[in-house]
């Protein structure tokens, strides 16, 4: 499988990473602008990879040198200068780079399945979805998938169990108004009631992002980790389900934005969307989130 990285930033240098140690493709093109920086960092990826049993073939290319991927992974994105979690900063100078180069990218890869990792991903998806002209089953992003991750961990810390066994999704907007949807939760089949100790829970994994940005700048192997969730459920066709960024068609009266359902994510990209039950404040926030989405994107639409 040929999977083009697109941007080598904090971000897409730990998914090129981990793609290599997890052997997710059979060739991997880093584009970056930065040139010389993309081959020195393809030839470092190569050397682990050749101390790994599966081998990923690792090279630096243009967006042209993408031509026939199965799979872009979009993380281009311009450096983040806000010392707090400003997921929407950056939105204008990344939408006009995805501008550039989304026509080229589809162009060149007329099949594939493109996974948007840039922020804010849920605007970056929508555009991304207008501008390659592709179904919308093979253009998502990774959405809330982090958000879940994060959510399950601190369920499972609260009541010792494994975190793949706690049956919830954080679903909507990737950012302030994200949906906690406890009330179609569950564990070992017992339902989740929402409660304050729940509620707690949903904002502290709400925070962790900016917890880690206010120290570090940036946040770079927890979304490393989703993306590769993704990629590997295409790659083996393991149809696993995930909460992606996609075009939402009549959800709780929602449409025309993009937000994250549950998704079966397969070989050919969305295989089949999951519409969780949602009580009244969950529906109130999943709206909230939908309308700062229509916001941006208008406020970006040319
Ligand atoms: C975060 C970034 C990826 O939530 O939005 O860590």
């Amino acid at each position: 499988m040929k999977v083009s990285l697109i941007g080598l930033g904090k971000v897409g240098s730990a998914v090129a990473h981990a793609i290599v140690l997890k052997g997710l493709a059979d060739e991997l093109v880093l584009v970056s602008r930065r040139t010389e920086m993309a081959r020195s960092e393809a030839d470092d990826l190569n050397h682990a990879a050749g101390l790994e049993e599966h081998s990923v073939e690792v090279r630096a290319g243009g967006d042209v040198d993408t031509a026939g991927s199965d799979v872009i992974l979009y993380c281009d994105a311009a450096q983040s200068k806000t010392s707090d979690v400003d997921r929407y900063c950056a939105a204008r100078g990344n939408l006009e780079r995805l501008r550039e180069r989304i026509p080229i990218l589809a162009a060149a890869s007329p099949q594939a399945i493109c996974v948007m990792v840039t922020n804010p991903v849920d605007v970056m998806t929508w555009f991304a979805l207008q501008l390659s002209g592709f179904p919308q089953e093979r253009v998502f992003g990774v959405g809330t998938l982090l958000d879940t991750a994060r959510l399950r961990r601190l369920l499972s810390e609260r009541w010792s169990v494994h975190a793949s066994d706690v049956r919830a999704y954080v679903i909507g907007e990737h950012g302030e108004d994200q949906v906690a949807s406890f009330s179609s939760a569950s564990l070992g089949g017992e339902a989740m009631k929402p409660s304050d100790d729940l509620a707690s829970l949903a904002r502290q994994a709400a925070e962790s992002a900016g917890k880690i940005y206010r120290t570090r700048g940036f946040t770079n192997y927890g979304i490393a980790g989703a993306t590769m969730m993704i990629l590997e459920s295409i790659r083996n066709n393991r149809r696993r389900t995930a909460p992606v960024s996609m075009r939402i068609n009549n959800y709780h009266g929602v449409s025309d934005v993009c937000l994250s359902l549950p998704a079966v994510i397969g070989r050919r990209g969305i295989e089949r969307v999951l519409r969780p039950e949602l009580n009244e404040a969950e529906q109130a926030t999943f709206h909230r989130g939908a309308q700062r989405i229509r916001d941006v994107i208008q406020t970006l639409a040319p």
